[in-house]
């Protein structure tokens, strides 16, 4: 929905990026769907013993979510070894905050000797249109790789997602670890869209081009802030706001997401709960107080070299006058002064996003990895899940 998805999921969990995008769940409400031959009971695998658990980590004790976080933060430092490990505090907030439209089924895998290994989970989001879509993800500790426990978390993700036939899951592989793309062409699954987390350091951001931005002031068009929620009289505009996301490049699954006043408020609820702050501008046309445009930053205190530029849009037809520019520009210039301790700005763009890399680049961004969107149709996750001797 407004931003991207799977980067939502790793914004409320853990990995403090930029976007977010929106979509998720994965309520298997799917008891009259054959399950590929495998039982909930039948935990140990005998090939190799493996243990296999569902999870329920908004309500998880924080022995379970410490030994989680061991295994992401080793995840993450194989992406990007130069990232601080991310606390135990940031993904307990997270994952006994999501807001509520955001439905989840997770496992963890556990070795014979009883340490947490691997993680899987499927998501939907509740909403109006791409109900058939679906985001998983699974994360396998190094040691443990090639021994077929992605595999089987595959298999608790296919039997989870549903039973109709147009479902579509996706994943997102990772450049920086060959394994991923490796993994998800094995399934039957296909690229669909290239993208890159994006970053720049503050101290190299050229703060004369920033000024020079901020004072466009385009003619005809205001700024409005938002700090803390969504105030009603503003709602309808930011509705529209995050609904031109729906113009950014994106999967070929992807239907257009409508924003509702409930979703604008679960996402507020969610993060005042896990104590992310957020600033979101608006560019208003004077005539009509419709929405042109808006940027979106967000700072977690507890990550706090970090900014993450969320999403940026203008609305088409508003496009061609300085609105972007003037946008980012304004709000880099206020989030730098009031979050003074922060060393990066992360983002994440598709790489086919001309306009927005125009300005990104212009700003000092640079690519820092690839984030890859990968998708399978539920046919063929069957049929590769399905062949998974037990
Ligand atoms: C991708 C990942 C989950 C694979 O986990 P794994 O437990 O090693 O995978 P499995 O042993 O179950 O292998 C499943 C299939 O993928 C293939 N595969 C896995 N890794 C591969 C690699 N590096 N190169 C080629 N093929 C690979 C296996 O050969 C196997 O194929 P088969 O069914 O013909 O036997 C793991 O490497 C990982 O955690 N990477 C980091 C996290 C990540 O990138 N996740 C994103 C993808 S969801």
């Amino acid at each position: 929905m407004h931003v991207d998805g799977m980067d939502l999921l790793r914004e409320l969990e853990t990995k403090a990026e930029g976007i977010a995008r929106c979509h998720g769940c994965a309520e298997s409400n799917d008891s009259a769907r054959a399950p590929l031959c495998h039982h909930p009971e039948m935990a140990v695998s005998e090939r190799t013993e493996y243990r296999i658990e569902p999870v329920d980590l908004a309500s998880a004790d924080d022995t379970l979510l410490r030994e989680l976080n061991d295994l992401q933060n080793e995840i993450a430092h194989e992406r990007a070894p130069e990232e601080p490990p991310i606390a135990l505090e940031v993904l307990a907030l997270r994952v006994r905050n999501r807001p509520g439209f955001l439905k989840m089924r997770e496992w963890i895998v556990r070795a014979p000797a009883g340490q947490l290994v691997a993680r899987g989970f499927i998501a939907r989001w509740e909403a109006d249109t791409n109900q058939h879509l679906r985001d998983a993800n699974i994360d396998v500790a190094p040691a443990h790789r090639r021994r077929g426990v992605a595999k089987r978390l595959l298999r608790e993700i296919v039997d989870a997602a549903g039973s109709s036939d147009d479902i579509v899951i996706e994943f997102a592989a990772n450049d920086r670890v060959p394994a991923s793309e490796a993994f998800l062409r094995r399934i039957g699954a296909h690229e669909t869209l290239r993208t890159h987390i994006n970053q720049v350091p503050i101290a190299e951001i050229d703060r004369g081009l920033v000024h020079e931005w901020a004072m466009l002031d385009p003619t005809g068009y205001r700024l409005v802030w938002i700090d803390g929620d969504v105030p009603e009289e503003l709602m309808g505009n930011v509705i529209v706001a995050y609904d031109t996301m729906n113009t950014a490049p994106r999967g070929e699954a992807m239907e257009d997401w409508h924003s509702t006043p409930d979703l604008i408020r679960q996402f507020d609820r969610s993060r005042n709960a896990t104590g992310r702050l957020r600033r979101l501008l608006l560019a208003i046309e004077d005539a009509t107080g419709a929405t042109a445009g808006f940027t979106e930053m967000s700072h977690d205190p507890l990550t706090p070299h970090l900014l993450g530029q969320g999403g940026t849009a203008v609305v088409p037809s508003h496009r061609g006058r300085g609105i972007g520019k003037w946008l980012k520009a304004t709000m880099l210039e206020r989030v730098l002064d009031e979050w003074p301790g922060a060393t990066l700005v992360r983002t994440g763009n598709a790489d086919a996003n001309a306009p927005m890399l125009a300005i990104n680049t212009r700003l000092g961004f640079r690519p820092a990895w690839a984030t890859i969107v990968y998708e399978v149709n539920i046919a063929d996750a069957r049929r590769y899940a399905g062949s998974v001797p037990v």
